[in-house]
């Protein structure tokens, strides 16, 4: 089922205050909060806490990527945060994806409480074919991205990251109810805000919903804007059937 509100406003800073400003102005507009790893190790759990009492669904972004016991220990301690969302590599492999996914049910039982989905990492957009040659991967980045977003699917993980431009070769493959597709690198095209940034391929928020995205993760176009409420809003009412 397609989400309510697919945007998922990624707030990018270490600091707690700014962080609950942002928070507090989007809200209303999005339906999901990404915090990441610069907001996690400047101000760790018990802030990912405080912006969960705006009752807003938190994507907990650390792409963890360690044994299958370490990852599970990780994924029970992120459950018990109350996140909905949260990241693993897939090139961790079927034994460490399993054990997320295990976890993340296992402690949601015990808590009562929804289990977090469990998103798998295929291949960082920031890796290109000369990088990937330099870590042995030596096929095209397409191949490589299709089996692990396979062996994320055989693992039980609820859906993948991926990039905008893998968004129509993963559909033809698998169904939204097999695997989620959550989308970063989106710029809205009217907006006066639609710069790159570091960004090297982006897709409107639109196309990425047309293409099969089930969720758009938008950070600096909201948050960087004058007003990230409004930015907020428009994107939404951009989205309106
Ligand atoms: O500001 P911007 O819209 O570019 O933010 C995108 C967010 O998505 C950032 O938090 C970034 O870390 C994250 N991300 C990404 N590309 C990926 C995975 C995550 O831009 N492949």
């Amino acid at each position: 089922m397609a989400p309510k509100n697919p945007i998922i406003c990624a707030i990018d800073t270490p600091s707690t205050e700014w962080a609950h400003t942002l928070v507090q102005s989007v809200a209303p507009h999005v339906g999901m909060i990404k915090l990441g790893l610069e907001f996690f190790v400047s101000q760790g759990g018990d802030a990912v806490r405080t912006i969960r009492d705006y009752d807003v669904d938190i994507f907990l972004d650390l792409k963890f990527h360690d044994i299958p016991n370490t990852v599970s220990g990780a994924v029970s301690a992120a459950t018990e945060l109350g996140v909905a969302m949260l990241t693993v590599h897939a090139a961790g492999g079927s034994d460490m994806l399993k054990a997320a996914v295990e976890a993340a049910h296992n402690t949601a039982n015990k808590l009562s409480i929804q289990p977090p989905m469990i998103l798998a990492v295929t291949m960082l957009t920031s890796i290109d074919q000369a990088l990937a040659k330099e870590i042995g991967i030596e096929r095209k980045l397409e191949d490589q991205v299709i089996q692990l977003a396979g062996l994320a699917v055989k693992s039980g993980a609820d859906g993948c990251v991926c990039s905008a431009h893998e968004l129509q070769m993963l559909r033809k493959n698998y169904s939204s109810d097999a695997l989620k597709l959550v989308v970063p690198g989106i710029r809205p095209e009217t907006s006066k805000f639609a710069a790159k940034d570091d960004q090297k391929r982006i897709m409107t928020p639109q196309r990425a919903l047309e293409y099969g995205a089930d969720y758009i993760v938008i950070g600096r176009p909201i948050t960087k804007n004058r007003n990230p409420a409004q930015a907020a809003k428009s994107i939404k009412e951009s989205l309106a059937p």
